[in-house]
């Protein structure tokens, strides 16, 4: 058995999302969310369940902070709700501010650094009815005026602040494949809410310059390598499109101030743009959008194998052997992680990088002893931490991991059926109960070390 020693300093966190954790959907002057509008419809979510009670955050907190000094995390990554600060989109809810002011000041207390994440995905739902949510540019600036809220209150406090998480999935689950709130199936809308949101993480990111005390700013991608199937031709090119779609859109815009011409020329070929000019995009978007950022942050689950369908677009390839998948159905694929933060550091670095999540959802059984056993979490922490420190020591500038999650919570479309926590959660109860991963976790940040099983 190796054990893989960690740079000193490097961070150790857990994270969690507002709308996942908090309930509490109508208390405490909160308005509603557009995940609060896509769950009131039960067909929308696979248990026809809501996220309006979830893991009762809201008024567990203090014993969810004592979760994280068990653990012994140095930093804690959470989200603030727009929809609790801005209930109607514009007036601020003072009471919505003093819920995380006090979350603040407790973590500072104890010693945990909060790493404040703007949008989790819970945008007010008033956004939609008034200009279309993200497809409309008058929600950029609504959220710099949020940014700008809230971090008036905690930027003496906070440092570390991230604009958006996944803009991936608020635009392309949300907006084209109807598979997130708020539900639609436009791709063109998709392109749009794409390009709003990296507009105002720029925007938001200068708002928050000017106001936050010594400020680390970035953003949070979900990326994920993109391998083709087989070395056919058609199969290679599925990947490229896959790529330039999934990963340098995002990538590209935000560290070269474009898109990928040869992603806009697959988008205007599926019709998705009427033509190159993106008449969305006005003069000046691409200079902001590539505002220089602190640090970014990559959200990692699996990598994405594809094959050409019939019309050679990319496809889901051939089935992996259930034993390697998730409950999510993701492969269990610990290289892509070292692939992934390599590849950014060399094509759009250096700069600091962080692991803003990662973690699997596996079916747990009851607890015996007050504790769940939950052997296939544990390697698959082992087996990635692993892939980190790989990446570590080839070079890559990387400042802490956060595992997802701290608790089991409502896993949006999916509502409670999948479950990612390192504390298992008793819907009924509310009850918090550790799973062996969690004194992995414990053990991992204690020594600042992972063993890697082998
Ligand atoms: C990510 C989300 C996070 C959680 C995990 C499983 O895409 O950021 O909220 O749902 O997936």
């Amino acid at each position: 058995m190796a054990v893989l020693h960690f740079p000193p300093g490097f961070l150790w966190g857990v994270a969690t999302s507002a709308q996942q954790i908090e309930g509490a959907h109508d208390q405490g002057g909160r308005g509603e969310s557009v995940w609060d509008r896509y769950a009131s419809t039960p067909e929308n979510i696979e248990d026809r369940s809501t996220p309006f009670r979830a893991c009762d955050h809201y008024h567990r907190w203090p014993e969810d902070l004592r979760l994280l000094g068990e653990l012994g995390v140095g930093a804690y990554r959470f989200s603030t709700s727009w929809s609790r600060i801005m209930p109607d989109g514009r007036t601020v809810n003072q009471a919505g501010l003093d819920f995380y002011e006090a979350l603040v000041d407790a973590l500072l207390a104890a010693g945990i650094q909060p790493c404040l994440t703007l949008n989790h995905w819970d945008m007010p739902q008033a956004f939609m009815d008034e200009h279309g949510g993200w497809a409309g540019r008058e929600t950029v600036q609504r959220f710099v005026d949020y940014a700008a809220a809230t971090a008036h209150r905690l930027g003496d406090r906070v440092r570390h602040w991230t604009t958006h998480n996944e803009p991936w999935c608020v635009a392309h689950l949300g907006y084209e494949q109807g598979r997130h709130a708020p539900g639609l199936r436009d791709p063109n809308a998709a392109l749009r809410a794409a390009h709003h949101l990296l507009l105002s993480h720029g925007r938001a990111t200068a708002a928050l310059r000017g106001t936050v005390h010594q400020p680390e700013v970035g953003i949070v991608l979900n990326l994920s390598p993109a391998h083709p199937a087989s070395d056919s031709e058609a199969d290679v090119e599925a990947a490229r499109q896959f790529d330039g779609f999934f990963n340098r859109w995002y990538l590209d815009a935000l560290f070269r101030g474009q898109y990928p011409d040869d992603a806009v020329a697959d988008r205007v070929a599926r019709g998705h743009l009427a033509d190159d000019a993106m008449p969305f995009v006005q003069p000046g978007d691409m200079d902001d959008i590539a505002a220089p950022m602190d640090w970014l942050g990559v959200n990692y689950y699996s990598r994405t194998v594809l094959a050409a369908d019939s019309e050679g677009r990319p496809d889901a390839a051939p089935p992996v052997p259930a034993d390697q998948l998730t409950e999510m159905g993701w492969e269990v694929y610990p290289a892509g992680l070292e692939e992934i933060l390599r590849r950014v550091d060399r094509e759009y670095g250096p700069l600091p990088l962080y692991v803003t999540e990662n973690g699997a959802a596996f079916v747990d059984p009851p607890a015996v002893d007050g504790r769940i056993a939950d052997p296939r979490r544990v390697s698959y922490f082992r087996e990635h931490l692993a892939a980190v420190h790989r990446a570590v020591t080839a070079g890559v500038s990387l400042q802490g991991y956060f595992a997802w999650s701290l608790l089991d919570n409502f896993e949006w479309g999916h509502g409670y059926t999948k479950r990612f926590g390192l504390y298992g959660v008793d819907f009924e109860t509310g009850e918090r109960m550790p799973k062996d991963s969690a004194l992995l976790y414990r053990d991992i940040v204690g020594s600042n070390a992972v063993d890697d099983g082998r």
